[in-house]
């Protein structure tokens, strides 16, 4: 089932979410609509706190749904490992019309647990490495405006506030 994406502005999005405990039935209800939410948008990444629900989960997949292979589904996830640099646009649904260049690590390693509660290693570089920074920041509360410095910062949250102002966003 394909639940409302929450836009910047909405507390959840704005706070630390706190870790999964059992994976029952509520939690793989959620990964499945986590899953068709993302496809739908179309988007590469969907983290649990975009949907309302304050947990360590985020779902990826940089093919957007042309590989069913490079999904990638990580619970209670933990950056372990960083390498290099890259620098190119980003977006987000929850920002919807706004991109910026943001600079982030190549490589990433991160771990976690699929859904059976499996331990899992993904590690990435180019889009997959940013979507899953992308999506760890979710976890801690911070879209990639955050990453954001002065200007370029206040540029997007002054529109964005002007589109909340009009009841457009
Ligand atoms: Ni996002």
């Amino acid at each position: 089932m394909i639940r409302p994406i929450l836009r910047y502005g909405a507390e959840t999005l704005h706070c630390p979410a706190a870790p999964v405990g059992e994976l029952n039935d509520t939690v793989q209800t959620l990964i499945d609509d986590m899953i068709d939410t993302m496809y739908a948008a179309p988007g590469v990444g969907l983290a649990a706190p975009q949907v309302g629900v304050g947990l360590r989960l985020f779902v990826a997949d940089p093919s957007s749904g042309r590989s069913t292979a490079d999904l990638r589904i990580v619970i209670n996830p933990e950056l372990v490992e960083t390498v290099g640099s890259q620098r190119e646009d980003e977006g987000c649904l929850s920002l919807p019309g706004f991109t910026a260049h943001v600079t982030r690590p190549a490589r990433v390693v991160v771990t976690g647990l699929d859904r059976e509660g499996t331990p899992v290693r993904v590690e990435g570089e180019g889009l997959l490495a940013r979507v899953l920074q992308h999506e760890m920041d979710h976890l801690d509360g911070d879209l990639f405006v955050d990453r954001l410095h002065g200007i370029k910062r206040d540029l997007i949250v002054r529109r964005v506030r002007k589109l909340q102002r009009t009841g457009k966003w």
